[in-house]
């Protein structure tokens, strides 16, 4: 099978699973090889506030849920997830959170110019959801470089069913066109298995990824929080899929990413490993090439959930880096601490 067949029919086709699941990783594992080896990316991901002015409907930190025990970050307490991930190796840091107003650009760009300074050999990755061009423009200023913003959905019609009406799909994609263009290295990326997504939504999906050429791409399966609307709801189309199908799907999903992406960095994802402990050893297999230990203070870990049953601790974390180099090892990759830019077919 080669890049070449992969039209959109064909790409249907594998996501049904009409296809051999075998020759498709084979594939997609070739690609990565031929462009990252065996190396497996390591990005420390420091979960900086779980208050979100946002109410998707799937998420475990929407404005609404009242069930949950909301925390910020300071500055000192990033600085020092920092600290204690470059001693572990980590070269990336990526601060993460729900669109916390706090975050003024100016806490923000104070917090990423002092990373930046401190470790000029580290990239600074934001995911802090939709700003506006100044605010992207004055970040990339003091320093952050890479910008993870998923899509959710290139689908207005599914984009609506994930969303209240106060989120817009047009303003998601100007800000990911706004990152482009101001030069960061921008990550999409969406669910897969969520209520209401058809293949063909994916499909739409792998349209729009064509287009907009993301450095990153992030997929993980969709997975039920009990205090959001979809998790409370019993509708059927609430539900998204069954879990087995769900896990089929996204390596499934994965490899078709890296056979039209060859160049993409793209996580195994902690959403995998949460919906089957093989997970992201399957997620490495079928073409991923980054994983994201979580740095944050053990008390925010807890409270960081967007879905049910998340995983922080083990393997998952920061301090259990010498058992996930022994599981990434064991699938046929090599941990590797270097800054892990992407690579281009420009930069050969
Ligand atoms: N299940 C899986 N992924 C989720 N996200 C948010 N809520 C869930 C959920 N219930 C994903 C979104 C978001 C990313 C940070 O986490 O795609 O962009």
């Amino acid at each position: 099978m080669g890049t070449e067949t992969l039209d959109f029919k064909t790409i249907k086709q594998i996501l049904s699973g009409a296809d051999s699941d075998e020759n498709l990783f084979a594939e997609a594992d070739r690609i990565r090889r031929s462009i990252y080896g065996d190396a497996v990316y390591l990005r420390g991901l420091i979960e900086i506030s779980n208050h979100c002015k946002n109410n998707c409907y799937y998420c475990g930190i929407r404005a609404d849920n009242t069930n949950l025990t909301r925390y910020r970050l300071d500055k000192d307490a990033i600085f020092d997830c920092c600290r204690k991930g470059y001693e572990l190796g980590f070269r990336t840091f990526v601060l993460q959170g729900g669109e916390d107003p706090y975050f003024t650009d100016d806490r923000l760009c104070e917090i990423v110019s002092k990373i930046h300074e401190c470790y000029p050999d580290c990239a600074v990755t934001l995911s802090v959801g939709e700003r506006s061009r100044e605010s992207y423009q004055r970040l990339f200023e003091a320093g952050a470089r890479r910008y993870l913003l998923r899509h959710e959905a290139a689908s207005e019609e599914l984009y609506g069913v994930l969303h209240p009406s106060d989120m817009s799909l047009a303003n998601r994609l100007r800000c990911l066109y706004d990152l482009k263009e101001i030069g960061y290295q921008v990550g999409a990326g969406l669910m897969v298995g969520a209520p209401g997504q058809t293949l063909d939504h994916l499909l739409e999906d792998i349209r729009f990824m064509e287009k907009l050429q993301p450095d990153m791409i992030g997929i993980g399966p969709y997975l039920r929080h009990a205090d959001t609307p979809f998790g409370r709801s019993s509708a059927k189309c609430a539900q998204g899929l069954e879990k087995e199908q769900k896990l089929q799907l996204t390596i499934r999903l994965l490899a078709i990413l890296r056979i039209l992406f060859p160049y993409a960095l793209i996580p195994s994802t902690t959403a995998l490993g949460t919906i089957d402990p093989e997970g992201r050893a399957l997620g490495l297999k079928a073409g991923a090439n980054v994983i994201m230990p979580n740095l944050s203070p053990a008390d925010a870990r807890e409270k960081y959930a967007i879905y049910n049953n998340k995983l922080y601790t083990g393997a998952e974390s920061a301090q259990g880096i010498a058992l996930l180099r022994k599981q990434v090892e064991e699938a046929g990759y090599r941990i590797v601490t270097d800054i892990g830019d992407v690579k281009r077919k420009d930069s050969q």
